[in-house]
C-alpha cells in the first residue's frame, strides 16, 4: 500500500468507486443546473450529435417536469410527452422515424440546395445515426376541440422549456418535424389515438460538441417601435453586448 492511502477489500472498493461516481455525478449536476438563465436562453442551439451515454432516469423526470411547467391556453395543459428509450416499440418507432428522417434530410438538402459543408455532414451522421439517439420524444397535443390555427402555442413553450432544461442537465437536443412523414405509422404502433395531434419530435442525448453563441439577426432587424417598419434606436448594441 502506498503511504497515506487506506487498503480496501473488494467490496469496500465497489462501495467506495460507487460512493464517489454518486458524489461527483451530484457536482456534475449542480455544476450543469448553475447555468445562468439568460445564458442558456442566448446559447442553447439544436445539438444533434449524442454520445452513446444513456439520458440519466433522474435527469429526464426532472427535465419533463420543467417542461411541463410551459404555460398554455386557459391553463389546460393539453402536451403529453411520448418518450421513446429501448423498451421493444420504442425501438421499432425508433426504426420508423430513421428512415422518415433519412428521406427528410435529403429532399430538404436537394430542394434547398445545401453544398457539401460542415452542417450538412451533421445532418447526414444525425440521420444516418438515428436510431442511436439515446431519447426521442414525441410531443402530443391531446386535443379537446377541433384542430386549429392557434393550438400549437399551447404545445410549443413547453418544447422549449424541456430544450432548456435538458440544457441545464448537461443534455442537448433537437426539435424537428420529420416524424409527420410517417405518423399513420407511428399512430399504429404507439397506439396513438386519432384526436391526439403529434407536435414535434424531440431528440436528446449527451452532447458530442458544446453549445454556444446563435447564429441570428440582429435586434434591430427584428424589433419596431410604435410603427411596424420604425426602427427602435434603444435595441442597438444588445447584439453586441451578447457576443
Ligand atoms: C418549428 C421547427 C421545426 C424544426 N424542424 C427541424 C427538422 O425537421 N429537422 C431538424 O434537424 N431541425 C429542425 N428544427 C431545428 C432548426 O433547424 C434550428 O432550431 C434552427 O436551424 C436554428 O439552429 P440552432 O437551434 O442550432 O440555433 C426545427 C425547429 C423548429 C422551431
Amino acid at each position: 500500500m502506498r503511504a497515506g492511502l487506506p487498503e480496501y477489500s473488494g467490496d469496500e472498493s465497489l462501495r467506495v468507486v460507487l460512493t464517489c461516481h454518486k458524489a461527483l455525478r451530484s457536482f456534475a449536476v449542480e455544476a450543469k443546473a448553475a447555468v445562468d438563465l439568460l445564458e442558456g436562453l442566448a446559447t442553447t442551439r439544436s445539438i444533434r450529435r449524442y454520445t452513446d451515454e444513456s439520458v440519466d432516469l433522474d435527469d429526464l423526470r426532472s427535465i419533463l417536469w420543467h417542461a411541463g411547467r410551459a404555460p398554455s391556453g386557459s391553463n389546460r395543459q393539453p402536451f403529453r410527452f411520448l418518450v421513446l428509450r429501448d423498451g421493444s416499440a420504442a425501438r421499432e418507432a425508433k426504426s420508423v422515424l430513421g428512415t422518415a428522417f433519412r428521406a427528410g434530410w435529403a429532399a430538404k438538402r436537394a430542394s434547398d440546395g445545401y453544398r457539401a459543408s460542415r452542417f450538412a455532414d451533421s445532418m447526414q451522421r444525425y440521420v444516418d445515426r438515428f436510431e442511436r439517439v439515446p431519447v426521442v420524444i414525441l410531443v402530443c397535443l391531446d386535443r379537446y376541440r377541433a384542430p386549429n390555427a392557434m393550438e400549437g402555442a399551447s404545445v410549443y413553450p413547453a418544447c422549449q422549456n424541456l430544450l432548456l432544461a435538458a440544457r441545464a442537465h448537461g443534455y442537448g437536443g433537437a426539435l424537428t418535424m420529420w416524424h409527420l412523414g410517417v405518423e399513420a405509422e407511428l399512430r399504429q404502433l404507439l397506439a396513438i389515438p386519432e384526436h391526439v395531434g403529434l407536435s414535434a419530435c424531440i431528440t436528446l442525448g449527451v452532447p458530442e460538441g458544446h453549445h454556444g453563441p446563435l447564429r441570428r439577426k440582429p435586434l434591430r432587424e427584428i424589433v419596431f417601435d410604435d410603427q411596424w417598419g420604425e426602427p427602435a434606436a434603444w435595441a442597438e448594441g444588445q447584439d453586441d453586448l451578447a457576443d
